[in-house]
């Protein structure tokens, strides 16, 4: 009886399917599938994450010495601020004299104001000789070592001067 059956036609011919073709994969196994490549690229991020960790996020400057040049209607007081670079260059009659712009308290970046410079990050102010107007800031801004070669400015913020410096042309 059994026999006869099987030898029957199937009922829907077309979903028969060939010993030839591959198994259907179940849902069950399509979703297993996304969560373990999920996981697996979960954990790839989080390794190329980790690689990153060790290395300095800001690179150190090849040199704290460089070039400059002062534009020609740089007026006596005025602060001229190279791109990039944490000094203020003044140039007056006695000369070119240049200050750290970072501030001494916890090292943000001062801007010019119209007294001299402000710090945004309290509220410290300084004259324009560098000198603190207003705390939190507990000492001067540093005079930085100015030279002259061939007509440009140098100016090394890794070097200090007594306050007051100021080389002339
Ligand atoms: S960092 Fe400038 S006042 Fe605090």
């Amino acid at each position: 009886m059994s026999n006869a059956l099987s030898n029957q036609a199937p009922l829907n011919p077309g979903t028969q399917r060939s010993r030839l073709d591959p198994e259907p994969v179940s849902r069950r196994d399509t979703l297993g599938l996304a969560a373990l490549w999920s996981a697996a690229s979960a954990m790839l991020f989080s390794v190329f994450g980790m690689l990153r960790l060790p290395k300095a996020a800001v690179l150190a400057s090849p040199s704290k010495k460089f070039k400059a040049v002062l534009p020609e209607n740089l007026a006596a007081g005025e602060a001229f601020t190279p791109p990039g670079r944490a000094v203020a260059i003044f140039r007056d009659k006695e000369g070119v004299h240049a200050l750290s712009t970072i501030c001494t308290h916890l090292g943000c970046i001062i801007k010019p104001s119209a007294e001299g410079f402000e710090c945004p990050c309290h509220g410290s102010r300084f004259h324009l000789d560098g000198t603190v107007a207003k705390g939190p800031a507990p000492k001067s801004l540093p005079w930085l070592k100015v030279t002259q070669a061939g007509g440009q400015w140098i100016i090394d913020e890794g070097a200090t001067v007594p306050p007051g410096t100021k080389v002339s042309a």
